[in-house]
């Protein structure tokens, strides 16, 4: 086994988000609200098969325990299936998870269970089919929601809903939201909206901090939960009279990035250290064969040794990150 992964900060790293593919067919005003742009007239090439075994494999043997599949849209890809008994085949790996927007889950959920997914996260914006479509562009609530039924069908004890918060649009839905997730095993995290590259006035319009849901959840009784060495960022919180748990994700708050625990691998190969601020250093000329594992595990600890104390969000830094579809949210 390779050494653990650790930045100059002393922070581990348990986590990978690894991007199939940046293609969406939603148009998410906050993300690709002109719909999934290619960046060049070539057909893209994203990470095969073979490519996405090895990359895992190096995280692995560092000791990586969870691989969140992601993209654009993940389950666009017609081999995802296969993608998901690649990474869940690895010795190491004992979390299997993927964030979709949830459009195919109503026909495929049962079959990526089958192949070893463990964990689920889906997008819902709104719980009026109206305001869903206006959010993302695509008039699939009711889609989504069989979609998210299929998935208890198949096995899943919890699924989690990802909600971006935006005023005047989604921002009254609390009550509605709380009184879904009373009797079902979901655990709900409202999303502070981030500003990235190519958001317009969007931000300014509609960013709202969690910062008074998380008053009035404390208020009624609700108690942060405990988090686990390979959780995502969201502060949980659950209630006795609830089956469902809310959680809250605000990048805007004071030492958001202490707790970083992951790191991102793009579509194309390159390994992002943050979700906001650089280029990215590519992998791919060490994902061909299978010869070149230990070059692959020493350029990310070496690249590792650079990552940054803070994204730096709160001061209006954007980095290079036009939409989080470009490198898997
Ligand atoms: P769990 O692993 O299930 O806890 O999920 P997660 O929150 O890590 O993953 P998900 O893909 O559902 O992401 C939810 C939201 O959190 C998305 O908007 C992500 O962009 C955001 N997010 C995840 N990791 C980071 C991070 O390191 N920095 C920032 N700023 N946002 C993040
Ligand atoms: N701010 C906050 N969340 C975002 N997502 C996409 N773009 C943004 C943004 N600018 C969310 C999606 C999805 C998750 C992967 O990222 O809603 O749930
Ligand atoms: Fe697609 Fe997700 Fe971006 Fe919406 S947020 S456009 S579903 S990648």
């Amino acid at each position: 086994m390779a050494k653990q992964l650790e930045d100059s900060f002393q922070r581990k790293f348990y986590y990978l988000r690894l991007s199939v593919t940046d293609v969406c067919n939603f148009k998410c005003t906050y993300c690709l609200p002109d719909g999934y742009q290619p960046a060049d007239q070539k057909k893209p090439s994203f990470l095969t098969l073979d490519e996405i075994h090895r990359v895992t494999a190096a995280f692995a043997d560092c000791g990586t325990t969870k691989v969140r599949i992601t993209g654009g849209e993940p389950s666009l890809r017609r081999d995802f299936t296969d993608i998901i008994r690649t990474v869940a085949s690895q010795p190491g790996i004992t979390k299997v998870a993927t964030t979709t927007n949830g459009y195919r889950m109503a026909k495929h959920v049962h079959e990526w269970r089958q192949a070893g997914l463990t964990h689920i996260n889906v997008s819902v914006d709104s719980l009026d089919p109206k305001m869903f479509y206006q959010i993302t562009g695509e008039n699939m609530f009711h889609q989504v929601m069989e979609g998210i039924d299929a998935a208890f069908d198949a096995g899943f004890e919890q699924v989690k809903i990802n909600t971006v918060l935006l005023k005047d649009l989604n921002s009254q839905e609390l009550p509605k939201f709380l009184e879904w997730i009373k009797t079902r095993p979901i655990q709900l995290r409202f999303i502070e909206l981030m500003q990235t590259g190519e958001m317009d006035s969007l931000f300014s319009k509609h960013h709202v901090s969690g910062v008074s849901i998380r008053n009035h959840l404390i208020a009624n009784g609700w108690l942060l939960k405990v988090k686990d060495n390979n959780d995502g960022p969201a502060q949980v919180f659950y209630h006795p009279d609830y089956l469902g748990e809310i959680g809250l994700i605000m990048p805007y708050e004071k030492n958001f990035c202490e707790s970083c625990n992951r790191l991102r691998v793009s579509a194309k190969g390159k390994l992002h250290l943050c979700l906001f601020g650089e280029d990215g250093v590519e992998l791919r000329d060490l994902l061909a064969d299978d010869s070149q594992q230990s070059q692959l595990i020493e350029r990310i600890q070496a690249s590792l040794q650079t990552k940054a104390v803070s994204h730096f969000l709160d001061e209006g830094k954007t980095g290079m990150t036009p939409n989080l579809a470009s490198i898997g949210g």
